[in-house]
């Protein structure tokens, strides 16, 4: 059964890459008739686009950097104008910095903001980046052991080739993990403190329904309302 928020919603997704952000939001955004918004997915329908956004955005994705503060935020906020989001939204990969978190408030003032924090240890993202699959059309999210395609390189939803992102090697996870435990970490506590922080354990590699439950777990206190 579908759910709908009882309160307009800002749904952060909130964790380190491979932690199953972009593999459970879709679900979630069709289970709450909300959209999905991914600032990677944004960046990477630019650069495919080949805007000048895209551009220098990659420039900084590639060496597993963050983007700038003013260019991530004018984005998202020009997206969350769109009427799609009045009801809400899911917020994968976005605010990542404190100083996005506080534009993000500051900006969203008739929305309650909460945070899902995916937790899982560095260890376990190395095996589930570099066996990541994407899809370039639809952004579905494969892995070539854990959740293979039903046909090599394709996809199940909308039949396009599969790729490997280019900043999926070791190398630039390293990094990217770097960056995660410097500027993201910190934002635990900053939702933590204004009790819009809910945790769920993501390790579990058996079950992507088990975490998803989790999830609904952790937003049917304040959010969910059948419909
Ligand atoms: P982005 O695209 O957001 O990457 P990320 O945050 O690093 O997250 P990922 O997409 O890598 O991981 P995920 O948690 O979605 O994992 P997934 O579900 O795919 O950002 C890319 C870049 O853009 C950044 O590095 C930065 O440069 C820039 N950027 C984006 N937002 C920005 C911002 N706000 N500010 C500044 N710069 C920004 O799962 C991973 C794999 O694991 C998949 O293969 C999946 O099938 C598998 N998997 C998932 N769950 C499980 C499970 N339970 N068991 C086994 N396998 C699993």
């Amino acid at each position: 059964m579908n759910a709908s928020l009882e309160t307009p919603q800002v749904i952060i997704l909130l964790g380190p890459p491979g932690a199953g952000k972009g593999t459970h939001a879709p679900k979630l955004s069709q289970h709450l008739q909300v959209p999905h918004i991914s600032t990677g997915d944004l960046f990477r329908y630019h650069l495919k686009e080949k805007t000048t956004l895209g551009e220098i955005a990659d420039k900084y994705i590639q060496k597993g950097e963050l983007v700038p503060d003013d260019i991530v935020i004018d984005m998202v906020i020009d997206r969350l104008s769109e009427s799609d989001c009045k009801n809400g939204c899911i917020l994968d990969g976005f605010p990542r910095t404190t100083f996005q978190a506080v534009s993000l408030e500051s900006k969203v003032t008739d929305k309650i903001i909460k945070a899902i924090y995916f937790k899982a240890s560095d260890e376990i993202l190395f095996e589930r980046i570099t066996g990541r699959l994407c899809c370039k059309e639809c952004n579905a999210v494969y892995h070539k052991s854990f959740f293979p395609p039903k046909e090599q390189d394709i996809c199940d939803k909308c039949q396009s080739t599969l790729f490997q992102r280019k900043d999926d090697t070791k190398e630039v996870l390293k990094k990217r993990l770097e960056v995660y435990h410097l500027q993201t970490d910190p934002l635990i506590h900053f939702y933590d403190k204004k009790n819009a922080l809910t945790e769920i354990n993501v390790e579990n590699t058996n079950s992507l329904e088990d975490i998803f439950q989790d999830i609904l777990f952790s937003l049917k206190e304040t959010t969910l309302s059948p419909s």
